[in-house]
């Protein structure tokens, strides 16, 4: 019976890993939301899906996490086979300042800490917390959700420059996960950080000012990579994509980089 542990489950992306996970009954499913009482597209997947069990877990919140991994230890007996580090910071409050647009030193400094805090010292303790447990797991796959926007090459091909606490928590991420790769290479464990492409995960529809964003982020995104068609992916198809590349990633793999479509082709 794999198991599965997905953080920020409550919608988004991390919704969909949970409800493909939870079609195969042979799956147990944990899905870790902040404010599971809130989640209520996962309680109606929960109504159908017997293997999927909704757990209280808040990157920024150790002792949750700790109560989470011994709800999970229980069903499973004390095992973890997969760990989806799905759950971010995304949504930040600054988000349309460059680097030198912050309106004073003190909300530069917390918006950077605060991703900082969800999107890697978060994704640290959910790692260190659910370490016993995949230990005795036998896929030994930890996957964590990164972004094209933490390549460097992309911020400078593309000029990318707004949102700089977010890709900038994210390209740190990148480093804490080569740190567990190289760390328990030795034990058999495979770490990734995986991109999973431009996916329009948005609950509501957009306001103009958003399209004219969405709009102009095409345009940069498209001369960096004149293939793209500047359609987002839907959480489906990019779940789906993430899922091949999850299945075919082996120990040489591990601490890699890479995207929806298993190398660096971010859209
Ligand atoms: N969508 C994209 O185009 C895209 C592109 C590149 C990378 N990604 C990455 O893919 C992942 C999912 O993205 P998404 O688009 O589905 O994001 P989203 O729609 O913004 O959802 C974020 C999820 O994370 C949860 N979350 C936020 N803070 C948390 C915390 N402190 N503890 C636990 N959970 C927390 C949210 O829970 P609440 O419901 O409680 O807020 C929500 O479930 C993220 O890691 C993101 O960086 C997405």
């Amino acid at each position: 019976m794999p198991s599965y542990v997905v953080t920020g489950a409550s919608r988004g992306i991390g919704l969909e890993f949970v409800r493909q996970f939870s079609q195969d009954p042979s799956n147990v499913v944990f899905a870790l939301a902040r404010n599971p009482q809130n989640a209520i597209k996962l309680h109606d997947l929960g109504k159908t899906a017997s293997n999927l069990h909704i757990v209280k877990g808040d990157l920024d919140d150790v002792q949750s996490l700790k109560a989470a991994a011994a709800e999970v230890a229980k069903v499973t007996g004390g095992s973890l086979d997969y760990l989806i580090n799905n759950g971010a910071y995304t949504v930040v409050e600054h988000a349309k300042f460059n680097v030198t647009q912050f309106p004073d030193e003190k909300t530069l400094e917390d918006d950077l800490i605060a991703a900082f805090r969800t999107n890697v010292a978060g994704v640290a303790h959910t790692i260190n917390i659910f370490l016993p447990l995949l230990r005795k797991g036998s896929a030994k796959k930890v996957i964590t959700l990164s972004t094209g926007l933490a390549d460097t090459d992309v911020i400078l091909s593309t000029g990318f420059n707004v949102n700089p606490q977010y890709s900038i928590s994210k390209a740190a991420l990148n480093m804490l996960i080569a740190h567990y790769a190289v760390t328990l290479k030795d034990e058999g464990f495979i770490f990734l950080a995986l991109s999973p492409g431009v996916v329009n995960s948005a609950e509501k529809p957009p306001s103009p000012e958003d399209v004219e964003d969405f709009k102009k982020m095409v345009k940069r995104f498209q001369e960096y990579d004149p293939e793209w068609d500047g359609v987002p992916l839907t959480p489906q198809k990019s779940v789906s994509l993430m899922r091949d590349v999850i299945a075919k990633v082996g120990p040489k793999d591990t601490g890699a980089f890479i995207s929806q479509y298993g190398n660096k082709k971010w859209l």
